[in-house]
């Protein structure tokens, strides 16, 4: 997986110690970490923790759920569910930095005992048919042109009743994004489909919607607040510490491409009917 264009975009090799510095430099205790300390950097996607919130609710989780995250990032979604709700979380993420990262994070909130990650293609999940109640993913389907098949290989670990619990960036009407996006510098790696077509996907592949929320709305108010703070000096801690020297355009188109409807966003739950 080395030299795959979507890690190359996401990866960065002294990410351990800038994240560190951060949190020091913020007046963490590093010996005594929750997963809110580290919600600014680890919660990965437009929204941030407000977000995963929202979708975690749409759930209806009780805490007894096995749950894979798909395209896991450094994990705060994952830790967030096996902190709050006690589920046992594994994550699979394509960049292996981001994996180091996770378990390092996880080590540092002492939640090894509940979430675990692997580097993995979700195209190919390194795990057994009818492993999961459920299957969660914010924000990776973007950078994974086959649709059809990430479904698909969603439904497979899915047992018999188990829920998908989505938030993804889709194409808006207005035409293609300005880049660099956060998940992208330039649309090569890029594959946004409209909501429409994204439903037909989930639904040919034995999933049926139970909700389907469009939080496009939301998902600009966010923005446009980060896109403002772009203006000034980065904050101690951020998710500019993942993205790199071009962070503030990133935010900035972001906030347009919501705007003008180049981007939308939606949350989803649903059900495997098989
Ligand atoms: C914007 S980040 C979101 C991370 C995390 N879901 C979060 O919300 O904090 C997108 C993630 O998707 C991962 N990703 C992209 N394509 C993938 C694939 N084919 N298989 C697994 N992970 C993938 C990237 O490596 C990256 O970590």
């Amino acid at each position: 997986m080395a030299g795959n264009p979507v890690e190359t975009h996401y990866g960065r090799s002294d990410l351990g110690e800038a994240i560190l510095a951060a949190l020091k430099a913020a007046g963490k205790d590093l010996d005594h970490l929750t997963p809110d300390d580290l919600a600014p950097i680890d919660e990965f996607h437009g929204g941030q923790r407000p977000a995963t919130i929202r979708l975690a609710e749409l759930v209806g989780f009780t805490g007894t759920e096995r749950v894979l995250d798909v395209g896991s990032g450094l994990g705060g979604p994952s830790r967030y569910l096996a902190w709050h709700y006690g589920c046992r979380v594994s994550g699979v993420d394509l960049t292996a930095e981001f994996v180091r990262m996770a378990e390092m994070l996880t080590r540092l909130t002492r939640l090894t005992d509940k979430a675990d990650f692997r580097h993995g293609n979700a195209l190919e999940l390194p795990f057994e048919d009818m492993s999961f109640d459920v299957v969660w993913s914010q924000n990776a389907a973007m950078n994974i042109a086959d649709r059809d098949r990430l479904y698909r290989e969603m439904a497979r670990v899915l047992k018999p009743g188990g829920k998908l619990a989505l938030q993804e960036v889709a194409a808006g009407s207005a035409g293609p994004p300005h880049y660099p996006e956060q998940w992208a510098r330039t649309p090569g790696i890029s594959f946004l489909f409209s909501q429409e077509a994204t439903r037909e996907a989930l639904e040919a592949a034995g999933l049926r919607v139970l909700v389907w929320h469009d939080t496009t709305q939301a998902a600009l108010d966010a923005a446009q607040a980060r896109a403002r703070n772009a203006g000034g000096p980065a904050p101690i801690l951020g998710t500019h510490l993942i993205l790199g020297a071009d962070w503030q355009a990133m935010f900035r188109n972001s906030a347009r491409n919501l705007e003008e409807r180049r981007t939308e966003l939606f949350n989803a739950v649903l059900e495997h009917v098989g």
